[in-house]
């Protein structure tokens, strides 16, 4: 978030077993550059302590309606004015009745109905009690009251049940929260994104692929979310949480990504190939694991589809954005990959420097020449990045 004001929410902590991943949360959403004031119910402090969340936040915890560090004294009134959001993780289903009967017997509720901005709650509760028609009649009023409920979701719990209720993960509140505080640029655009490597099987056990973590793909997927864009996203074997919201196809191969890409790329405004492709497969990929012997083998490889190339060889293409990973000579190898390929734009940077990495620095090739975007961690290169790429795609229209 380099040249944007640091937002400012209010994180609500309330008395459930799932506090201990507010602390996550917390550092997740200051590394995204946003600052924190916490506020804790009293149950909330049951569970983690004010002084974890204060080292976390950098700031003193509210816990008391009665605090009397604030002039005034009135928190409720002036940690709400401060912020652009609320958002109460993990929410608990005596928290979420209380504020959809719009009590106000504590700094936290208190601080709800004063708000003038966003509510958002992540419910967690044992699954019974989530089912619980009472507090499903809560989330329902709270819903039609314009609060936005984040999940729950489902699977193991705490007590040792499986089912809804448990809270959402750290990462994916993040994401929700940090889609707040980005102009929704690339609203109703829809974006298809390929990322991470592709495997070709020579054998059962055996392949080929690309060194690529997905990092920089999944970061635009998010990016393109962020500001209001529908995403799919076609993604090779890597091993990351795929961004909220995304529709997420997974693939192995480069003709399944192909396949893939082809479905869904006519309803597709822009399309942005991350994706280190193989660009060879084995001819003949064997079913059974092939048996090592002190003789040489050879194997024959064939040429894999270039999924880009085709894409923007369509009669009528999405925007079409390269990417180019070089390890010499960027400059003039992105150029020609932007002329070979006839893309409007191609993103180069030096492979390196980006592999695995969690920062990077990238060079945008287009007919005006290049623009870098100088070294940044991946979510930040590539929120600039799709800023430059909604302006192009804005311009080639006119
Ligand atoms: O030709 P090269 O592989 O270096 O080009 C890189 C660009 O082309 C990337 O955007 C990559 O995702 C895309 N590509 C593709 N299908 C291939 C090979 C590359 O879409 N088979």
């Amino acid at each position: 978030m380099r040249d944007m004001i640091k937002p400012h929410i209010v994180l609500g902590i309330t008395g459930g077993i799932a506090a201990y991943k507010s602390a996550e949360l917390l550092r997740l959403l200051t590394k995204q550059g946003v600052s924190v004031q916490v506020v804790m119910t009293d149950a909330a402090c049951r569970f983690i302590t004010p002084t974890t969340m204060q080292a976390l936040s950098g700031r003193p915890v509210y816990t008391d309606q009665w605090d009397a560090r604030e002039p005034n004294h009135m928190a409720h009134i002036n940690l709400s004015r401060e912020a652009l959001a609320i958002v109460i993780a993990p929410a608990s289903a005596d928290f979420i009745a209380k504020i959809a009967l719009g009590l106000a017997d504590d700094l936290l509720s208190t601080l709800c109905l004063a708000r003038r901005c966003p509510l958002l709650i992540a419910p967690a509760m044992n699954r019974e009690m989530w089912q619980n028609k009472a507090v499903q009649r809560n989330i329902e009023q709270l819903v039609n009251d314009g609060v936005q409920v984040l999940g729950p979701g489902s699977g193991l719990q705490a007590c040792g049940e499986e089912g809804m209720g448990r809270m959402l993960e750290p990462l994916q509140l993040a994401q929700q929260v940090a889609t707040l505080f980005h102009p929704k640029i690339l609203s109703g655009k829809k974006i298809l994104i390929t990322a991470g490597p592709t495997y070709e099987a020579i054998d059962a056990v055996r392949g080929i692929t690309n060194r690529s973590s997905g990092k920089m793909g999944y970061a635009i997927a998010q990016a393109a979310i962020e500001m209001g864009a529908e995403v799919t996203l076609v993604s090779g074997p890597v091993a990351l949480a795929a961004p909220f919201d995304a529709k997420v196809i997974k693939v192995e191969s480069a003709a399944q990504m192909y396949e893939a890409v082809m479905e869904s790329v006519a309803a597709c405004d822009i399309f942005i190939a991350v994706a280190a492709v193989a660009d060879y497969r084995a001819a003949t990929p064997s079913e059974q694991k092939i048996k090592k012997s002190a003789a040489p083998l050879t194997l024959e490889l064939v040429p894999n589809p270039d999924i880009l190339a085709q894409v923007a060889a369509m009669k009528n293409p999405p925007y079409c954005v390269g990417f180019a990973a070089e390890s010499e000579n960027l400059a003039e190898y992105a150029e020609q990959k932007r002329r070979t390929k006839k893309l409007p734009l191609l993103v180069g940077n030096i492979a390196q420097h980006a592999i695995g990495s969690d920062d990077n620095e990238l060079i945008l090739f287009d007919d005006n020449g290049r623009h870098p975007l100088p070294r940044a961690d991946k979510l930040t290169l590539a929120r600039e990045l799709i800023q430059q790429i909604a302006q192009r795609y804005e311009g080639d229209k006119k």
